[in-house]
């Protein structure tokens, strides 16, 4: 359902409460579905196809634009991330978002990040994976989306596959900490060569660019494998890890396969299976990941 009203910009709590409450009053108490899509900003078409699963499921969608300083590690790209707001603006006006909050740090953060509460995922969901070689940043995530789902209250969170064990960790909040809003998932999109859509993207100089969709490759080629019976899972594994590390400038930093809903590495081919990948390209951090069905 689009708005014939122009995409409304929210910066201050205060304000978001104030268009939270009117949105209540005018769909009458629990019927109106909000959807929500939380981002850190430079978006993508990758962020569009979840805004534009929201805009089809929901009466009103509102996204947020974050760059969430708890989330990023010392020595990370905290500083550097991209933050083109209007560019943003422009794609949320054109999908026809209903409003964008874009708060400062203050207002998230108001007493600074010492002595805030957080939420902890549990360890069994981020010992490994992302989570192995981002100290904190999965309790970052958790934070800012327990505390933007505080402010929003959306029916309804959209939240994308390419970062799956983001997802996982957001759906065993919402169970843990029992919150009132339904985890809608949303397929990976990719440019034509494969390679996942990032914010990141951006970071990558030509050589890097064009042998970034090998990191799509390789997860195929393990997931090919599964009912070949050619190879066992750690033989897929090893060489998918060789064909990444054999890449120029590029330093693997994981290749494994996990169950899609605990997380646990697999030993064996299974069904279903999420064959998980993180690269350093130079700097550039990069991740993808395919799921076997
Ligand atoms: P960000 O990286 O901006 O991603 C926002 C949402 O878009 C996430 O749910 C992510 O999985 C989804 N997304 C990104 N690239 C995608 C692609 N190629 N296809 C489908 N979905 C894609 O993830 C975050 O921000 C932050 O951690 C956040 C949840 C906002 C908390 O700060």
């Amino acid at each position: 359902m689009k708005s014939t009203l122009d995409t409304r910009l929210i910066e201050t709590v205060d304000e978001l409460r104030a268009w939270r409450s009117r949105f209540a009053e005018r769909f009458g108490a629990g019927k109106g579905r909000l959807g929500f899509v939380p981002t850190m900003g430079a978006l993508h078409p990758g962020h569009m196809s979840l805004v534009e699963a929201a805009l089809k499921e929901c009466h009103h969608v509102i996204v947020s634009i974050f760059v969430n300083p708890l989330q990023f590690g010392q020595g990370e790209d905290f500083n550097r991330y991209p933050r083109p707001f209007e560019k943003d603006m422009e794609f949320c006006r054109a999908a026809g978002v209903h409003a964008v909050f874009h708060p400062g740090v203050e207002q998230m953060y108001p007493q600074g990040q010492e002595g805030l509460t957080r939420v902890a995922p549990p360890r069994h969901l981020i010992r490994h994976l992302c989570g192995a070689f981002r100290p904190g940043h999965f309790e970052g995530v958790a934070t800012v989306v327990c505390k933007l789902f505080g402010m929003v209250q959306p029916q309804r969170a959209y939240f994308g596959e390419k970062d799956y064990q983001q997802l996982v960790v957001i759906r065993q909040m919402v169970k843990d900490l029992n919150l009132p809003v339904t985890i809608v998932p949303a397929p990976t999109y990719r440019e034509p060569d494969g390679l996942a859509m990032s914010s990141r993207n951006v970071y990558l100089d030509q050589g890097q660019r064009r042998v970034a969709p090998e990191l799509y490759k390789a997860l195929c080629f393990v997931a090919d494998q599964a009912g070949s019976g050619q190879m066992s899972l750690s033989e897929a594994l090893a060489a998918g890890r060789e064909k990444i590390a054999a890449l120029p400038g590029v330093t693997l930093q994981y290749l494994e396969a996990c169950d899609p809903v605990s997380l646990e590495p697999l030993v064996s081919f299974a069904r279903p299976m999420v064959i998980l990948v993180a690269a350093k390209f130079g700097e550039v951090r990069l991740i993808d990941n395919v799921i076997v069905s």
